[in-house]
């Protein structure tokens, strides 16, 4: 555990391990439970302007309605979660659609910690551990895929659109969110300060990701700039770091890593508005045929 821990601290060393993985997630256990993992999201929130202030739990259903609406899954369908997390975002996309679903993350100790809720895996949503750029899966098995803000993590993204190319069907649907640069780009150091933070090997910008996807035989689709709404929900996840139940003791567990996450939240607005990181919703197709 030593050794991962020092391997992920030092970026210019980053190269993404499972080990490496579990040990970014335990260490900032305390930011990400307070964040939503304890409502069974590990993601970010989406609140419209001019709407109401929603809760933090309702702003990640909103982020995930917005990706059901690009998927457009019917029920019976298979879809894969690639990079599900705690499993609660497969769990209600396939309670919603009807559809069938398989979420996949390299972490165990995440895919089991709600089992015992008796809410995930469930009758049409079972789980499976593997890596998002290696899938354990036949070709053309899967009538629609998505991956909720977990590319940051993986190693290739070539090699994850290749490996989204081969497993879904013709015709089939991909929706990525992704944190991406913007186009003016960044400094050095702080791109480094977010590959640090965030467990990331790789950062492009959109268009690159277009790019990356064209190459691998996706049609482009639509690109939803939605920056605007997942950064103002930051400020709703920002407040509940400070209120709830246990949050001394998350703080006391790891004041760092709060302290540290909370400054990001506050900070990501800032970030956007100099076109440093933004937050897009992509959507691909694979070719009928
Ligand atoms: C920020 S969380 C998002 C989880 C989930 N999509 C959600 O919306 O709540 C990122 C997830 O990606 C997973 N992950 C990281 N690298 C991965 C990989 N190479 N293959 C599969 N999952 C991976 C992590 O274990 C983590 O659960």
């Amino acid at each position: 555990m030593e050794a991962a821990r020092e391997r992920s601290h030092d970026i210019r060393r980053l190269t993404p391990s499972r080990a490496g993985m579990e040990d970014f997630y335990v260490r900032n256990e305390p930011f990400f439970d307070a964040f939503g993992s304890e409502e069974g999201f590990d993601c970010c929130g989406y609140w419209m302007e001019g709407t109401p202030r929603p809760s933090n739990y309702q702003s990640k259903l909103n982020l995930y309605q917005e990706i059901l609406n690009l998927l457009a899954l019917q029920s019976g369908d298979l879809a894969l979660d690639a990079g599900c997390g705690l499993g609660e975002p497969a769990r209600m996309v396939s309670h919603h659609t009807g559809a069938k679903l398989f979420g996949l993350d390299i972490q165990m100790r995440r895919l089991r910690r709600f089992e015992d809720r008796g809410r995930f895996p469930s009758a049409r949503a079972s789980y499976l551990q593997g890596d998002g750029v290696a899938l354990p899966f036949t070709s053309n098995l899967f009538d629609a895929m998505y991956s909720n803000e977990c590319l940051l993590h993986f190693s290739s993204r070539q090699s994850y659109f290749e490996e989204a190319m081969r497993v879904l069907k013709p015709g089939g649907r991909l929706v990525v969110t992704d944190y991406v640069l913007g186009k003016e780009g960044a400094p050095r150091w702080m791109t480094e300060w977010i590959r640090y933070h965030f467990y990331t090997p790789e950062m492009f910008t959109a268009d690159r990701s277009h790019q990356l996807a064209s190459e691998c035989g996706f049609i482009v689709g639509s690109t939803r700039d939605i920056t605007g709404a997942v950064f103002r929900a930051h400020r709703i996840a920002a407040l509940s770091m400070l209120r709830g139940r246990r949050r001394i003791a998350q703080f006391l567990a790891g004041p760092r890593i709060y302290f540290e996450g909370t400054l990001f939240l506050l900070l990501a607005p800032w970030l956007a508005d100099r076109s440093v990181v933004r937050f897009q919703m992509m959507l691909f197709q694979k070719p009928e045929g």
